[in-house]
């Protein structure tokens, strides 16, 4: 077996590389002038089983396209297998036609994956997981949920209160609770699906004094974890940290979140980022050694 790293995962690649006993053969790339993209494999992968490992966070358009390119090489110069590992499948928010005409994306990239000749999919907490039963492949949507809880249990934090900064994340929240041991929460999140702006329920929520831990798929702007963040702490929660598996952190987000008194903020390497400390290698190591 031999794993490519992606321009995006690099350094994921080498660790899931050394925990599985893989060979790695390097990748060259760049971007012209114009902004086209070009990748160049740079060792033998004929007749070899390939796992390429490459994220599409931002910028998403490039790090797709160049997934593409990489998937469709080593299909094309002669691999037995080809399984692409992207730990944060982009596009995966805009699963529905929200608004008359819009196109719906990740059935769009998806359609696009299906024609690229790929033996096997792995991703991570995608958006909604019913949205990659459209792969025509063998597909695995693995959870760093639980990796996370084991993170911050390690720190001292068992017995915290694992909590939902929307609807869609209250099985991230479940699944970390069952590490954690101190029950779940959510708060229900409304978008305006013109304008973008979020709105949370009122209610009272049982955090008194409590240790709790928000976590989401996704930090993008980082208005949604900031705002479930100001919601516990205005509750009377004793402390509030920060679980995320693709931490893309878009802008000012990180500051957006530490100054609603934010105590950790622990991400994934997913996304490669300030606080991606949590790594995804042991999981997808143990995945494609099968
Ligand atoms: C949306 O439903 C996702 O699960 C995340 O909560 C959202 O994408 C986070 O975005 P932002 O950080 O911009 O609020």
């Amino acid at each position: 077996m031999i794993i490519i790293p992606g321009p995006t995962s690099k350094e994921l690649a080498v660790e899931v590389a050394r925990l599985s006993g893989a060979s790695l053969v390097d990748v060259k790339s760049k971007t012209f002038p114009d902004g086209e993209v070009y990748v160049r494999i740079l060792g033998k992968v004929e007749g070899e089983d390939i796992v390429i490992v490459h994220t599409t966070a931002p910028s998403q358009n490039t790090r797709l396209l160049e997934l593409f390119l990489l998937i469709d090489a080593a299909r094309d110069i002669g691999a037995k297998s080809v399984t692409a590992v992207v730990p944060y499948l982009a596009y995966a928010r805009q699963d529905k036609r929200f608004l008359r005409g819009e196109a719906v994306s990740i059935d769009t990239i998806i359609r696009i994956l299906n024609n690229l000749s790929i033996d096997r999919f792995i991703t991570f907490n995608t958006h909604d997981e019913r949205s990659l039963k459209k792969f025509s492949m063998e597909v695995e949507d693995l959870s760093a949920f639980p990796l996370l809880a084991k993170y911050f249990k390690g720190r001292g934090l068992d017995g915290a209160l694992a909590f939902a900064p929307d609807q869609g994340a209250v099985e991230g929240a479940r699944e970390a609770s069952e590490v954690l041991g101190g029950g779940f929460g959510w708060i229900v999140k409304e978008r305006d699906r013109e304008t973008g702006e979020i709105q949370f329920e009122q209610r009272e929520l049982d955090v008194q004094g409590r240790r709790a831990i928000v976590f989401d798929d996704i930090i993008s702007t980082g208005g949604t974890v900031a705002s479930a963040t100001a919601i516990l702490n205005g509750q009377g929660a004793k402390s509030v940290y920060v679980g995320c598996v693709h931490p893309l952190l878009v802008g000012d987000a990180l500051y957006r979140i530490m100054r609603e008194k934010v105590r950790g903020i622990v991400g994934t390497d997913s996304v490669p980022s300030p606080v991606s400390i949590v790594s995804l290698a042991p999981l997808i190591a143990e995945e494609i050694k099968g």
